[in-house]
């Protein structure tokens, strides 16, 4: 079936722990445009674990994918289809993560040493389901980052009928070096992942890793289709709209504190639904970061909602931190 997922060049990274459906939510208000995906989800967290909790998201959200963790083709099959009748818009498949937790499992990162498994859960995927599968990987992994076995890997995923690929531009180093480490420490390649959309014109390819600034979002546009930005985007959320403003993009909100007014209904639903006031400011800390008040809008949050029986009324005290003006859209 045709991808009618809406082209989006821009897309805030899969984080676990960060980008929860509360997170998600507030970066739509932030970035009408951007793709915008889930936590990696392992297929035994799916298949056994609070499923519905898992695939949760507000219709506010789209478009939406849905990352898997997992490397068995029909686990990953009966996961995209729970994912593609829940309503997401894309599934991809993590091939990045370098923890131990899931090399033991023996997915995330370690599967770019297994092209051939990763493209049969690709192709099985795509028989099972009508929305696009799309893949997140490393440049390689440990010793094994020749440009020719990325090529490889790409080329067996295209065959496969891979619909887009994010590519981290670094290897990861499985053993010794933390996840955290893993983001920063192996060096970044740009000019590699830009040299692999040449080699594959056709495919849908999308630069990741160390991407916080507009010049640079827009250098990378100029050679691949599309800019995935994670750690920036949750610490510096307005980054978002200032982008999405300069790609044309209906609908950006004029002001942060317009982003927080588009917040307050949902607040009042989530909290009348059960939800802590926290669960959900947590992912709004860096809203106003760089403006003046910007601590003191931290510190009211950081202190207040946790709270029981916080409220909507701890934003208005938070946001009597921060000058209008001084807050307005860059
Ligand atoms: C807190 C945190 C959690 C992450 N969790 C995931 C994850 O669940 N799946 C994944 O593919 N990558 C995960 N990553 C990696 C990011 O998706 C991204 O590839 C990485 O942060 C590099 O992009 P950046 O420099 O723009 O942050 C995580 C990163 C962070 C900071």
């Amino acid at each position: 079936m045709a991808d009618m997922t809406p082209f989006c060049r821009l897309s805030v990274a899969p984080m676990l722990d960060w980008t929860d459906r509360h997170c998600r939510y507030f970066l739509r208000q932030v970035a009408p445009g951007a793709r915008l995906f889930t936590e990696m989800i392992t297929t035994g967290a799916l298949e056994h674990g609070e499923r519905a909790r898992f695939l949760a998201f507000d219709a506010a959200e789209h478009p939406v994918a849905v990352q898997l963790g997992g490397s068995e083709s029909e686990a990953l099959t009966r996961c995209a289809r729970l994912a593609a009748q829940a309503g997401f818009d894309e599934v991809n498949l993590n091939v990045g993560c370098p923890s131990d937790r899931v090399q033991s499992g023996r997915f995330g990162a370690c599967l770019m040493l297994e092209p051939a498994t990763v493209a049969s859960a690709v192709e099985a995927m795509r028989e099972a389901v009508d929305i696009p599968v799309s893949v997140k990987c490393r440049l390689g992994v440990d010793e094994h980052d020749s440009y020719p076995l990325l090529h490889d890997f790409t080329a067996r995923l295209v065959e496969a009928g891979v619909s887009r690929l994010y590519v981290h531009a670094r290897k990861a180093w499985l053993k010794g070096l933390s996840p955290k480490q893993n983001r920063d420490v192996p060096p970044l390649d740009y000019p590699r992942v830009y040299r692999l959309k040449r080699d594959f014109p056709q495919l849908e390819i999308h630069l990741n890793g160390g991407v916080t600034e507009r010049a640079a979002v827009e250098a990378h546009l100029a050679r691949v289709d599309g800019v995935m930005i994670g750690r920036a985007a949750y610490h510096n959320p307005w980054l978002l709209a200032e982008l999405e403003t300069g790609l044309g993009v209906p609908g950006v909100p004029a002001s942060r504190h317009e982003v927080v007014a588009r917040m307050l209904p949902y607040m009042e639903r989530q909290l009348a639904a059960g939800v802590r006031l926290h669960a959900i400011t947590r992912h709004m800390l860096g809203l106003f970061q760089g403006c003046p008040g910007a601590r003191a809008w931290r510190r009211t949050l950081s202190e207040e909602a946790p709270r029981p029986g916080a409220g909507v009324e701890v934003l208005e005290r938070a946001l009597a931190c921060v000058p209008v003006e001084a807050a307005g859209s860059a």
